[in-house]
């Protein structure tokens, strides 16, 4: 699923990460890939546009000097063997959109646990149609996931996807990191993290999904257009330290996979998080505004049922039971 392109572009950062601080030769690296010099040449300059330094001498060869936080798979550490999540990893400096991607790479065949990610998303898709803003030092990926499971339980998809994102993302930052219903993640009242699954269903299966990630990472504050900066922060903006996104990603890919096993298996899987969504969460005891498919519903966010319903109470008294919609501003 991987290009060729890709595909040499990895095994070359393979070779580079085998060979420690030991400088490796154009002509090793050719004669390892089956590529011209030429071709290596080429590559090692584009490696160098995503951050890699190389210390490079004629006869001797390269001495890779500095890797990036970057979402390649040679980088990623492989969680892949516990969770079936993150392998192979489709990375590309630049996209319109990793969910669009990977609903294509899903339809050709791409296998359950391909990660696809991106530096730069230049159409990131939003949840309604809206469009994701995804500067360079954020982490954008999608998840393709092919295992069946209920169509009653899909929602739970974005759900775990927030409870699992939260936890890791607080235990790397310090940061109280908040759920806004149903998954959004917020810190100091603004968002750093959406998710958005795109599923396709045959009856009452969910036969393939889309998970569609969008952290905040390292973006600087005034990398946010006007309108994104009114509602939206970084995780390096509130932590004041740079997040290690390789890191991130590995780690968040360990605690869903495991959450996600509980839902393939067909047992409860959000249940299971349930306290700890309600824990962190940033709706439960608010006056809430939510816009549903058929209405806005205005009144007190009361409670969160185990299968991921919001309970709202209106001035009348009156309970609404939301099973899906999207709390406004
Ligand atoms: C939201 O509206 O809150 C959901 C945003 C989801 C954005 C992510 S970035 C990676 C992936 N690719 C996309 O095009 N969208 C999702």
């Amino acid at each position: 699923m991987k290009t060729d392109t890709q595909a040499l572009r990895d095994q070359i950062v393979g070779e580079f990460l085998q060979a420690g601080d030991q400088p490796v030769s154009g002509t090793r690296l050719s004669e390892r890939t089956g590529v011209t010099r030429t071709a290596i040449w080429k590559h090692i300059r584009q490696l160098e546009e995503l951050g890699f330094t190389f210390d490079s001498a004629p006869k001797i060869g390269h001495r890779l000097m500095h890797t990036p936080d970057v979402l390649m798979e040679p980088l990623l550490p492989n969680v892949f063997e516990h969770t079936g999540l993150g392998h192979p990893v489709i990375f590309s400096p630049e996209v319109d959109s990793t969910n669009r991607l990977a609903s294509e790479l899903a339809s050709q065949g791409a296998p359950h646990g391909t990660l696809v990610a991106a530096q730069e998303q230049t159409s990131g898709r939003g949840r309604r149609g809206r469009v994701w803003f995804s500067h360079p030092g954020g982490a954008w990926f999608s998840l393709i996931l092919k295992r069946q499971f209920a169509l009653s339980r899909a929602f739970e998809l974005t759900l775990l996807a927030s409870v699992a994102l939260r936890r890791v993302i607080s235990e790397l930052t310090n940061l109280d990191v908040r759920i806004k219903w149903p998954n959004d993640l917020f810190v100091n009242n603004r968002k750093v993290c959406g998710i958005l699954a795109e599923i396709r269903s045959d009856g009452e299966q969910v036969q393939q999904a889309v998970v569609g990630i969008g952290i905040n990472c390292n973006i600087p504050m005034d990398a946010f257009p006007e309108e994104v900066l009114q509602v939206a922060t970084s995780l390096l903006a509130e932590s004041g330290q740079v997040v290690n996104r390789t890191q991130l990603v590995a780690r968040f890919l360990a605690v869903y996979g495991e959450m996600l096993e509980f839902l393939f298996r067909g047992e409860p899987a959000f249940e299971r998080v349930h306290e700890e969504w309600c824990a962190h969460s940033h709706t439960l005891g608010r006056e809430v505004r939510v816009q549903t498919n058929r209405e806005v519903v205005e009144g007190r966010a009361i409670e969160l049922d185990k299968d991921g319903t919001l309970v709202v109470q209106t001035q009348t008294g009156a309970k609404i039971y939301i099973h899906s919609g999207e709390v406004l501003f």
